[in-house]
């Protein structure tokens, strides 16, 4: 009768709502129930198997809503596929990754979607669903986007950046956040000012300034900042909700704390290395600082201070990683001497919910804000609440017990992502993924892997859970 039970017994649960100390009881892939500890309830509870929290938090799993495995850019792949970087995400206690299927130019939003699938399927050690990028923004693929909601892909990412590759103009963006505003889909832009940034790239390297930092000088904030008051603007004129990716820019949080105070549907997503790392890694010598190359790129220091109040005051809802590696070793390297041809992109799955404990640690940001802006929140934002994000009867028994006390340190030696550096090297965090269970399925026990690739499943999602009638938090 408790065969297909699991007890997880004498932990601080803690969800984006509250802190209680309670033993959780999960019956085949599901939590059915919460009682306090030592309670006549949790007392008659049995299970054919007991996890000892004591002393330990148990967390839903992380959503990591920006992800790129195997992701074409500029003539190479991203070095993790959707086994090697699910099975990394699930070390570092995320249990669901949204991932960005991409439309080529001249094809169809479904091909896009059909071929990610196919990279996908079978592969994954947890969880996961996709976005879809449109670089092709056309009668035929305006259209599409209503069979993709109805099918539960119901976020599509626009550029204003990477002229000839994914850049769409105004009006092109303009008709896809009116599509939405139609079909309850989300538009997410990666908002710098594409054209502009070639101009200061062609300069750049006239003048020859080739090393990686040039990369974050001539993506400059304000061509950050100009885009997404853009992207608002243009969303508000088509009366859609607008998600905001990557911010980096103190200038661009700015933008969107203007526009969620004049009560616009507006969200915005940072990234752990924007709050951890700065133009100070960008510019580490002999080439190094090409381990740092990611758009929209690392800023100075100073405007770490504006995400973290940020996080703090909901002008941003979520942290994804943006997780996109590439190798040191013959794929940064494609950009010695030319900064430009470094592919864009690091890796960071493994470390976002360990990195965002850190901060815990460090007092800048509560327990259950943790969880809001790397659980909660993202699994609302595109439609997986409460299934995906949460402990509560009835969600999907994705749960971490995470050691709060353990120390540990950041390192390519002995992370699971398939790239040969890590961008914290060295790093050392208070906090650690102890045991993963995704859909009440050990992933990972006592740090110790027991997943397999094919144990995620494909998430069709809903609309964004912030629309009706609410803003985030
Ligand atoms: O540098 C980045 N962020 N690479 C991934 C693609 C994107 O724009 O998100
Ligand atoms: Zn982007
Ligand atoms: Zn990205």
């Amino acid at each position: 009768m408790s065969s297909n039970r699991t007890l997880i017994r004498g932990g601080l649960v803690i969800t984006a709502a509250e802190e209680t100390h309670a033993d959780v009881l999960v019956e085949g892939s599901r939590v059915v129930a919460l009682a306090a500890h030592g309670s006549d309830t949790a007392a008659g509870w049995s299970a054919a198997r007991t996890i000892d929290a004591t002393g330990k938090y148990v967390i839903p799993g992380g959503v990591d809503a920006h992800t790129h495995m195997e992701m074409p850019f500029g003539g190479t792949f991203a070095s993790d596929t959707f086994e090697t970087g699910t099975r990394a995400a699930a070390w570092g206690g995320t249990t669901t990754i949204i991932d960005f299927a991409i439309q080529s130019r001249g094809g169809s939003l479904a091909e896009g979607l059909d071929a990610w699938h196919e990279k996908a399927n079978g592969h994954c050690a947890i969880d996961y669903a996709f976005h879809m990028i449109m670089s092709d923004v056309n009668e035929s693929s305006l259209k599409e986007m209503d069979k993709l909601v109805a099918a539960g892909v119901s976020s599509f990412k626009l550029f204003t950046a990477y002229p000839g590759v994914f850049l769409s103009d105004d009006g092109q963006i303009l008709r896809a956040m009116q599509r939405a505003a139609s079909n309850g889909g989300l538009v997410m832009t990666h908002a710098e000012n594409g054209p502009a940034i070639d101009v200061l790239v062609e300069q750049a390297l006239a003048r020859g300034e080739r090393d990686p930092r040039y990369h974050g000088e001539v993506r400059n904030a304000l061509l950050e900042a100009e885009a997404t008051h853009r992207v608002i603007r243009l969303s508000q004129v088509a009366g859609a909700p607008l998600y905001v990716v990557h911010v980096s820019a103190r200038e661009a949080v700015a933008e969107l704390a203007r526009a969620r105070d004049e009560g616009l549907p507006v969200f915005g997503e940072t990234c752990p290395q924007y709050l951890f790392l700065s133009t100070d890694n960008l510019a580490e010598p002999d080439f190094e600082g090409a381990k740092y190359v990611c758009s929209t790129p690392l800023r100075p220091r100073e405007h770490q201070a504006a995400l973290w109040r940020g996080l703090r005051t909901n002008d941003l809802q979520v942290v994804s990683t943006d997780h996109c590696p590439f190798c040191f070793k013959g794929q940064k390297e494609m950009g010695r001497g030319d900064f430009s041809r470094i592919p864009n992109g690091m890796p960071g799955v493994e470390n976002r919910m360990d990195l965002l404990h850190q901060a815990v640690v460090e007092g800048r940001i509560s327990r259950r804000r943790w969880i809001e802006i790397a659980c909660a929140t993202p699994a609302r934002m595109f439609g997986l609440y409460p299934k995906k994000g949460t402990i509560s009867p009835g969600a999907d028994a994705d749960i971490v017990i995470y050691d709060p006390d353990a120390e540990q340190v950041m390192s390519a030696g002995t992370h699971h992502m398939n790239v040969d550096y890590s961008a914290y090297e060295g790093r050392r965090v208070t906090g650690r993924v102890e045991t993963v269970l995704s859909r009440g399925v050990p992933v990972v026990d006592k740090r110790a892997y027991v997943g397999h690739a094919g144990h995620g499943a494909y998430l069709p999602r809903g609309i964004c859970q912030f629309l009706d009638g609410g803003s985030a938090g």
